[in-house]
């Protein structure tokens, strides 16, 4: 059985002190919650703050982004070397990055072995966007980004996937867990043929896009998908605790 993993991506949102009042609000009841992995990513900045807050509990913490190289003059950019010490995990690949900060395949590949390098768990996400979706390429531009970014070793160290249309990123209009299921059974398949099927079955796949406490059941009672990437309600104590509640009750009826 594979451990059901929720992530909130808190993007370029909360103030140090935000930051802190939204942990402050969730963490005895989040973590409190067993069976889920439960995962916060929130700026770079409030990094070491939420860090504190959470020690000691089931929590943990990712980054939103890295830079490949271990230290040097590179003006602006936090290494994997800065914050092995901090965070377990890191998104790596979001489209955000890919479509405003120019993030290509070979970057995202540099940033999952510097992460991997030190220690850092990495949240691959990967996704087509509308045009691609409606000319019907959503499983070419899949294969694509998995074949740019993938050697065996990334699915050894328990890379986590996140499958992400970017069409469903922050509209309100996520995928239904039915095509959300079968576009990760595909991603299942495709590293399945490529690095055999023991590695493809241990391989966590998220879904993201809109994910609500509305809608987290539909895509979490998917036999192929194994938690969510969430954004905008993530930012929202109440809404991302429903969506990890639901996650251990669904996870655990179903194991049951
Ligand atoms: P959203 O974002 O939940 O606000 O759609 C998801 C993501 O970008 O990871």
């Amino acid at each position: 059985m594979r451990i059901p993993m929720i992530a909130g991506n808190w993007k370029m949102n909360t103030t140090i002190n935000e930051a802190i009042q939204l942990v402050s609000e969730i963490r005895w009841k989040l973590g409190a919650i067993d069976n889920v992995d439960k995962v916060i990513c929130p700026p770079f900045i409030s990094l070491a703050a939420v860090s504190e807050l959470i020690k000691g509990s089931s929590i943990k913490l990712g980054a939103q982004n890295l830079y490949f190289e271990d230290n040097g003059a590179y003006t602006g950019e936090i290494s994997p070397l800065m914050l092995a010490d901090l965070c377990e995990l890191v998104i790596i690949g979001h489209s955000e990055r890919r479509q405003y900060f120019n993030e290509t395949g070979e970057i995202i590949d540099k940033k999952i072995q510097a992460a991997l390098r030190f220690g850092l768990k990495p949240i691959l996400c990967i996704g087509e966007n509308s045009d691609e979706n409606e000319a019907g390429k959503t499983e070419e531009v899949i294969t694509n980004q998995l074949m740019a970014s993938s050697t065996r070793v990334y699915y050894l160290s328990g890379l986590v996937i996140a499958y992400e249309p970017v069409w469903a990123i922050g509209t309100g209009r996520a995928a239904t867990g039915k095509q959300a299921n079968e576009t990760i059974g595909f991603i299942r398949h495709t590293i399945s043929q490529k690095e055999g099927k023991r590695i493809a079955q241990d391989l966590r796949i998220l879904y993201g896009g809109s994910v609500t406490a509305a809608n987290a059941a539909e895509f979490i009672n998917q036999p192929e998908i194994d938690g969510a990437l969430v954004g905008g309600a993530s930012l929202k104590p109440a809404e991302f605790l429903s969506i990890v509640k639901q996650t251990a009750e669904i996870r655990g009826r179903l194991s049951g």
